[in-house]
């Protein structure tokens, strides 16, 4: 796959890629194993996806790792995925640093144990300064929570008096939001075959590029990214206007 490596054109490279890790389950299925295999396997895929995202000049990526519905897992599940998250956390977290990646959890923390607030503030911490890769992981996110409690930090400055209802515009909304600080995410990608976004990211994807592949996630690999590297770079982005070359060919 190396001569699909978009390294060209760094314009056409997103500058912040969201991915729903999916199809952990089904991948140990087809290998009789239980579903808690295929998310230990998908480990493997983070730490790849991570390093290829440094590689290829990312600055931001953000991955799905826990919805506000996967709550609804059988308990057992649950416990062992927050679980492995603590581990991986604590696994990985001074490799990260020295590698100048800085690490950002997003999501409804109340619904966490202490244990794993608590490592997640650590984490935070010791990456604050970096500068290298913006790493954002959801865990016990959803795009619906997260407008709702943006909604309600807006409605509760209305409510002492430091704002009017009718001041509040998208770019306000927008700063109360998660990832407020990053640009919204440019691709996309989702693994496992579904064409849906789950209630990922809801208001931050509005125009984001859509990606989806068939690849299970813990098979996906550096050429896997750069198949959606090459496709994203193929793009014509218009944002609801028009394509300034045709116009042009148009009226000519
Ligand atoms: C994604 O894989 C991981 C999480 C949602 C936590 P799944 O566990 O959803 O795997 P499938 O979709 O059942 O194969
Ligand atoms: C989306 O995958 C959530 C994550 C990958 C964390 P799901 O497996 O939970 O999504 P649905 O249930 O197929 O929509
Ligand atoms: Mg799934």
């Amino acid at each position: 796959m190396k001569d699909q490596q978009p390294t060209g054109d760094p314009t056409r490279l997103p500058r912040h890629i969201a991915v729903v890790m999916d199809g952990n389950g089904r991948w140990a299925k087809d290998r009789r194993m239980p579903r808690t295999a295929g998310h230990r396997a998908g480990i493997n895929a983070v730490r790849t996806l991570i390093e290829t995202c440094g590689h290829r000049g990312i600055r931001a990526l953000t991955l799905f790792a826990f919805s506000s519905e996967n709550w609804r897992r059988p308990q057992q599940e649950v416990s062992t995925l927050l679980d492995l998250m603590l581990r991986t956390m604590r696994k990985e977290a001074s490799r990260l640093h020295e590698n100048n990646v800085r690490i950002r959890i997003i999501g409804d923390r109340d619904r966490l144990g202490a244990t794993l607030c608590r490592q997640i503030e650590r984490v935070e911490e010791l990456t604050v300064d970096n500068t290298g890769l913006h790493l954002v992981v959801a865990v016990s996110y959803g795009g619906r929570w997260d407008m709702t409690q943006a909604c309600r930090r807006l409605a509760a400055r209305v409510e002492e008096g430091s704002l009017h209802a009718d001041e509040i515009d998208e770019g306000m909304l927008d700063d109360a939001l998660e990832l407020s600080d990053l640009p919204g995410p440019d691709l996309l990608i989702r693994t496992g075959g579904e064409c849906r976004l789950s209630n990922f990211l809801l208001w931050q994807l509005a125009y984001a590029e859509l990606y989806f592949t068939d690849v299970l996630w813990p098979d996906f690999r550096e050429p896997d990214l750069d198949r959606a590297l090459v496709w994203f770079a193929g793009r014509e982005r218009r944002f609801g206007g028009v394509d300034v070359a045709l116009s042009t060919a148009e009226s000519a």
